[in-house]
């Protein structure tokens, strides 16, 4: 692209107000078509002729803003007149919002980065000449109504504010080198959420449920008059008492004031969002209590992902999980895969989306959205080959920890299984070299991976009193991790025609060396990963231990975010799936359907975010809103129902299905859109027989009551025996 456009920004600093940039033109003849090229430093809302430009929501999107800054391309033919205005309003943004937990100095220097942004139109007439109107010093810029906006404490919108004066802006040396067109899918609003309920807390506050935790923001609509104010804090639940309850928000204020104009007004935050599911009216015209639940509607927004997966079964409860899992991966798939959308986070984390990955490919298609979170992780890769704990590398961690960092190689391989797209595994292919080049350089023990600082089984329950850290071995995580990504690497390299035996070679000492490091395992955690990555000398034994163990405390799980993705893996691999299903059916705590027990509508970041008593279990690390544990959907599609592509046809241009039933549940059913059709596996009890159906798309072997067949694409119906080992 060529840029003839400079970047701007107001002549005069504004502090927390968001300036608006406008700019004044005329048709210079007919013009047929015209395009927008447009972007800036924090998130822009743009307007041509009093209408909205496109549907991007927090535009520019979030990308490592030192390696690369995304625009956006939109056809405005139809939103031209004769005379023309151009506005544009910008707000912090991920780019000048502190994020993380920044020193008040780096605070301070985030915020007075330059408001900038940097357009350019071009309009071409019917003979192929062009207009081009980019940004230069003949743009104005003034404060804007909106008063205030950063990412974790909200907006301010002022209906009334009418700014004295345009300023002139002053060009200055942005970032166009960086610059590149838009990868990843665009955020877009994508459900409207009428209130369930309006009422008064214990406390006497007025509260609104919408029924449903989202990640987005509350449309108000209201009668006021200047001067009136609407005032809205967000939480995701109420406390033990049925009061509105936010301290699990730290220190992320996510608030949101509105000041009236006269008359009826209506209005939504245009350039932050929430997560939550109850707001509180702190002030309304008339007071709190004069709101009704036709004043507010929750948007929800996340990035405009096709929906691919679905789940069915029997159990209403299951069902629902399955809906909080959905509802986990929409609310945190905003441009970036985030921990959580609510507190002062709503970072990239790694670790958690390595887990949760293999989930996120079969209910939605994130190819793309992959695609770009991926490319920011290498861009970002540090020299040594370090993956930092957060994409984009925002934080600023001295060191790499096992799992967090193996998304470097866990991701893009997931990717590539799903989606067959070996382009991608191409383009991270060096990425996932070099984080093996990282353990090797910095362990203290050669061939496994001692020493460092790492989550270890983050939020395990067998965590010593005071540790977020479950009991596992960090040393054992870490050196498993580093044989599972040399893995990675090796198949990753077969796939590409590489050459790769130094990673076999690798591979091979790494196994021998954990071998003898670790001859036993102490915790359900460790036995998980030395089955599920083939470490064990004998895996058989280790998922014999892990079966015992998980009986022995009265089948509960112990797992954190480490161990947690592949715990029903080994037990249904080994010959334990009416143990993998007991897990997944137990309603009591620990379990999956424990919080949808007590009315999750999304996957929580602790297995007991809310107690049985009902209070918290922390008041710290306690989001309602965390996808990893949602991981275990992937053995719902893979494994209960069956589906899975065959490694050497990735993308489920071959597929297997090996469904496994159980008899708690009366029927189940998945249903997955792949890059070679729909694929359809249900099973149902009948008196005295499991029925089976299946549609595949493609060549199958099916697997059912240990009996395979090889089948061409069509529809396929099976009996089985119940009580039969399937
Ligand atoms: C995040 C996690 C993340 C972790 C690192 C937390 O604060 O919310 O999900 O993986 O830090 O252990």
């Amino acid at each position: 692209m060529e840029w003839t456009a400079k970047w701007i920004r107001p002549s005069q600093e504004m502090g927390d107000v968001c300036p608006v940039f406008e700019k004044t033109f005329s048709l210079e003849g007919e013009v047929k078509s015209a395009q927008l090229f447009l972007t800036g430093l924090g998130t822009y809302e743009a307007v041509l002729n009093g209408k909205r430009v496109g549907d991007f929501v927090l535009a520019p999107g979030w990308t490592a803003y030192e390696h690369r800054l995304q625009y956006q391309e939109y056809d405005v033919t139809e939103l031209l007149a004769q005379k023309n205005l151009l506005s544009v309003t910008l707000g912090k943004g991920w780019y000048r919002s502190p994020l993380g937990w920044e020193v008040p100095e780096r605070i301070q220097a985030l915020r007075s980065r330059p408001a900038g942004i940097f357009a350019q139109l071009i309009l071409t007439r019917a003979d192929g000449s062009t207009q081009v109107i980019g940004t230069d010093e003949t743009w104005t810029a003034a404060e804007s109504q909106v008063r205030f906006s950063e990412i974790y404490d909200g907006e301010t919108f002022d209906a009334s504010f009418c700014a004295k004066e345009a300023l002139p802006v002053c060009v200055f040396d942005g970032p166009t080198d960086t610059l590149t067109p838009q990868q990843g899918e665009e955020i877009r609003e994508q459900e409207r959420i009428a209130p369930r309920a309006v009422f008064t807390t214990p406390a006497g506050e007025t509260v609104v449920d919408f029924g449903q935790e989202v990640t987005g923001y509350v449309e108000i609509s209201a009668e006021g008059r200047s001067g009136d104010r609407i005032r809205l804090s967000h939480a995701e639940v109420l406390d033990k008492e049925g009061n509105f309850y936010t301290e699990n928000y730290r220190s992320a204020k996510a608030g949101y004031l509105y000041l009236c104009r006269d008359g009826k007004q209506t209005y939504k935050p245009k350039l932050t969002f929430f997560g939550f599911r109850y707001i509180r009216v702190d002030e309304f015209p008339g007071g709190p209590q004069a709101a009704d639940a036709s004043n507010f509607t929750a948007i929800a927004v996340h990035s405009d992902l096709l929906r691919t997966g679905r789940l069915q079964s029997s159990d209403p409860l299951l069902n629902r999980f399955f809906e909080n899992v959905i509802w986990g991966q929409k609310g945190n798939f905003l441009d970036v895969p985030t921990d959580c959308p609510q507190r002062n986070e709503r970072l990239g984390w790694t670790g958690d989306a390595q887990a949760f990955v293999r989930a996120a490919c079969l209910n939605f298609d994130v190819e793309r959205f992959f695609a770009k979170w991926l490319t920011d992780m290498r861009l970002g890769q540090r020299k040594d080959g370090q993956i930092c704990h957060v994409i984009p590398a925002i934080l600023r961690d001295p060191d790499s920890s096992a799992a967090w960092g193996d998304a470097a190689a866990i991701c893009p391989w997931e990717v590539y299984l799903a989606y067959g797209n070996l382009q991608l595994l191409k383009n991270q292919f060096d990425c996932m070299k070099k984080w093996i080049h990282y353990i090797t350089v910095h362990t203290t023990t050669p061939n496994l991976w001692t020493g460092g600082t790492h989550f270890g089984d983050w939020l395990g329950l067998d965590a010593p009193a005071g540790s977020y850290k479950g009991s596992s071995r960090e040393d054992f995580i870490a050196s498993a991790f580093y044989a599972h990504s040399t893995m990675l690497v090796v198949k990753a390299g077969h796939a590409l025609g590489e050459d790769v035996s130094e990673y076999e070679a690798l591979y091979e000492h790494i196994r021998q060396a954990f071998r003898q490091a670790y001859p036993v395992c102490l915790t359900q955690t460790e036995c998980v990963l030395a089955a599920h990555f083939c470490l064990a000398q004998d895996c058989q034994a280790v998922a014999d231990q892990l079966a015992q163990m998980v009986r022995a405390c009265g089948t509960k799980l112990q797992t954190g975010f480490v161990g947690t993705p592949y715990l029903l893996h080994v037990l249904s691999d080994f010959g334990y799936e009416t143990l993998a299903w007991d897990l997944l059916l137990r309603r009591e705590y620990p379990s999956w359907l424990y919080p949808v027990t007590k009315g999750a509508t999304t996957v929580w970041e602790h297995w007991d975010s809310i107690m049985e008593d009902g209070s918290f279990w922390s008041s710290d690390m306690n989001s309602f809103n965390h996808y990893a544990y949602g991981a275990v959907t992937d053995w719902v599609y893979t494994t209960a129902a069956g589906i899975r592509t065959i490694e050497s046809a990735p993308g489920y241009a071959k597929v297997e299905i090996a469904p496994h039933p159980d008899e708690r549940l009366g029927w189940l059913e998945a249903n997955l859109d792949t890059r070679h059709g729909h694929i359809r596996s249900r099973w149902e009890k009948q008196e005295g027989s499991w029925r089976f159906e299946i549609d595949t798309p493609v060549d199958a072997k099916i697997t059912i009551a240990q009996k395979s067949r090889f089948v061409s694409k069509g529809t396929y119906i099976f009996y089985a025996p119940r009580k039969e080992t399937l």
